[in-house]
């Protein structure tokens, strides 16, 4: 094995996500725009590529894959990626091969995941209100996301609930999904919006503090910081009162980058080193150039040392901006 990747700042690169697509069957309000433009696919990477840098990574360190997108279930023949990638689950190379997803898929491919060595997925899902759903996702059906949850469920994967904490939105509804997530077994991560992409001033006045609902659910509820870690920002408290853990992933308000141990590869083989910064590396010409590995090594490493310290994140009501110009949808979180 080589030698694992560290950054000027002395952290240790050992998490990778990966977006598999940008493309998604629904558009979230925060995510993408109504008109996304999609990137034509003759400039994806092919699944046999994602494996090969998902492979240089492995051996340099990476301990934690997380398979994203867009939707990462809507690609086409995804699951040949996870089985491909299971080898280093079985050789010991890897700790963690998992996916965040919206759910809309899992009913057909939960098995599979769970055959495959994924024992654990992110469900994105903001509220239990199917009429507000819809609005979130522009269209998105959320009885077919309960049911891939059921089916993820019954093939025996963890599953977390992450929610976009959105004032005026599902403020209201924060308990509800917490009772709901916990009453089934699963945890709830809720996430503080970040301003990514062109960032309508509707997103400015939906911003809400996560310290504030934890306040909120401070008055009903006894919450024991507790030591769960999965290698991703989350904080996380135990629940007295229903035994389940919430976890916070507060980007704006308290910042989590001094402990980052992540890089993004998008789909098209570009590496984006935070997800608040716009510095990259393109490792898709690496490995078209040569089929030795040698200079995707060379272009990771030198990738790795230009990582910066940490995102510039702000929500300005006066100063509409976003802080880097591509959709989360790129970048997969
Ligand atoms: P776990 O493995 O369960 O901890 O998952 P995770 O939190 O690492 O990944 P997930 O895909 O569930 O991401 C949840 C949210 O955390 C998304 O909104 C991500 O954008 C956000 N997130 C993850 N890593 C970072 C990061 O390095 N910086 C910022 N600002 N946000 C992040
Ligand atoms: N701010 C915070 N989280 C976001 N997500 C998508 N867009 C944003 C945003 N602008 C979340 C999704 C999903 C995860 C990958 O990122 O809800 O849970
Ligand atoms: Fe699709 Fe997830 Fe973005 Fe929603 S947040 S549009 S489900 S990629």
């Amino acid at each position: 094995m080589r030698a694992p990747l560290t950054d000027p700042f002395g952290r240790d690169i050992s998490y990778l996500r990966i977006s598999v697509t940008d493309r998604c069957d629904f558009r979230c309000v925060y995510c993408m725009s109504e008109d996304m433009a999609f990137l034509p696919k003759r400039d994806l990477l092919t699944l046999e590529e994602i494996d090969r840098v998902a492979s240089a990574f492995v051996s340099r360190g990476t301990r934690k894959l997380r398979i994203t997108g867009g939707e990462p279930l809507v690609r086409r023949d995804i699951m040949n990626l996870f089985r491909s990638l299971s080898r280093h689950l079985a050789s010991g190379a890897l700790d963690e091969l998992t996916v965040t997803t919206n759910g809309s898929q899992l009913a057909r491919y939960a098995q599979e995941l769970a055959d495959c060595g994924v024992r654990r997925i992110n469900v994105s899902m903001d509220t239990l209100d199917p009429e507000k759903f819809r609005r979130i996702t522009r269209w998105g059906d959320l009885s077919k996301v309960l049911a891939g949850i059921e089916a993820a469920r019954a093939a025996g994967l963890r599953v977390k609930i992450n929610a976009v904490a959105l004032k005026g939105v599902n403020e209201d509804e924060i308990e509800g999904l917490m009772q709901w997530a916990h009453g089934l077994g699963m945890d709830l991560t809720l996430i503080e919006v970040m301003p990514l992409g062109e960032i309508e001033p509707a997103r400015l006045d939906q911003f809400l503090p996560l310290s504030m609902v934890r306040a909120k659910l401070m008055d009903r509820y006894t919450l024991d910081d507790d030591p769960y870690r999965t290698g991703g920002p989350a904080r996380y408290v135990r629940v007295r009162e229903t035994g389940g853990l919430v976890g916070f992933i507060t980007p704006m308000t308290h910042n989590f980058c001094e402990s980052c141990n992540r890089v993004r590869l998008t789909c098209t083989g570009t590496l984006y080193m935070c997800l608040g910064q716009e510095d990259a590396a393109d490792l898709r010409a690496p490995i078209r150039a040569s089929a030795d590995d040698a200079p995707l090594y060379r272009a990771m490493e030198e990738a790795i040392s230009r990582k910066p310290k940490g995102h510039d994140f702000v929500i300005d009501r006066r100063q509409p901006r976003a802080a880097v110009g591509r959709h989360m949808s790129v970048t997969g979180g």
